[in-house]
């Protein structure tokens, strides 16, 4: 069974707070209820996104002005949305996306320092009024999620950040959440992974439970 229109919803974490094991969860729970969903991610989920990607994430010595950074998540998220997340939520796929616009509030407002208009400029002209139906922020204390990161081995050129910059990041998740209760939903991801499913669980039935 299809829902006539497909639910966009977003999953968001600090390095480290379990998104990808979170993200497999939803996944099982829109199949079990027999939803059809795609999985996406950003910055990427398609060819030239993930290209884009690649630039985004390596590790490098020349500096990358932060605005250049900005820029280029955007560049990746006007490509994703017409080549992916629309054409799915117009056929009653529900899109679940590893990251979206807040990260860009988050990381590069929050983290690098952007001035958040011109972030809110830029989300008004790539998105119009195309916004999540619902987000996820997975919330796990600074230090906890940069052990669980580093413990995975190569650093990308967002994981070499210092604390101070994700406490910022943390920061500016949790201010947005509070700021639009209606379409964000924070999770305690420092809880045992089945506390944090029973309460992905209790989310997702809030918003999904009329698809089914
Ligand atoms: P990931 O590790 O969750 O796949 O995300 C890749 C990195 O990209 C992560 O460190 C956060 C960063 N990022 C931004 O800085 N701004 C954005 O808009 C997005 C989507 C991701």
């Amino acid at each position: 069974m299809s829902a006539s229109k497909g639910l966009f919803i977003t999953l968001e974490g600090g390095e480290g707070a379990g998104k990808s094991t979170n993200m497999a969860f939803i996944q099982q729970y829109f199949t079990e209820r027999g939803l059809s969903w795609v999985a996406t991610r950003e910055p990427g989920g398609t060819p030239l996104a993930e290209e884009i990607r690649a630039v985004l994430l390596q590790p490098r010595d020349e500096t990358v002005a932060s605005d250049a950074e900005l820029l280029l998540m955007f560049a990746a998220r006007a490509q994703h949305i017409e080549g992916v997340i629309k054409p799915a939520i117009a056929k009653g796929t529900s899109v679940l996306c590893d990251r979206f616009t807040d990260a860009t509030y988050a990381y590069q407002g929050g983290g690098r320092g952007v001035s958040m208009q011109r972030i809110q400029a830029l989300e008004e002209f790539v998105l119009g009024a195309f916004r999540p139906d619902l987000t996820i922020y997975l919330d796990v204390p600074t230090e906890v999620g940069m052990a669980r990161a580093s413990a995975r081995g190569e650093l990308d050129r967002f994981e070499r950040e210092q604390g101070e910059f994700f406490e910022r990041v943390r920061a500016v998740y949790l201010a947005r959440a509070q700021a639009q209760p209606t379409r964000y939903r924070v999770v305690d991801a420092s809880q045992a992974l089945e506390d944090v499913q029973r309460d992905l669980a209790a989310v997702l039935d809030q918003f999904c439970g009329d698809l089914a």
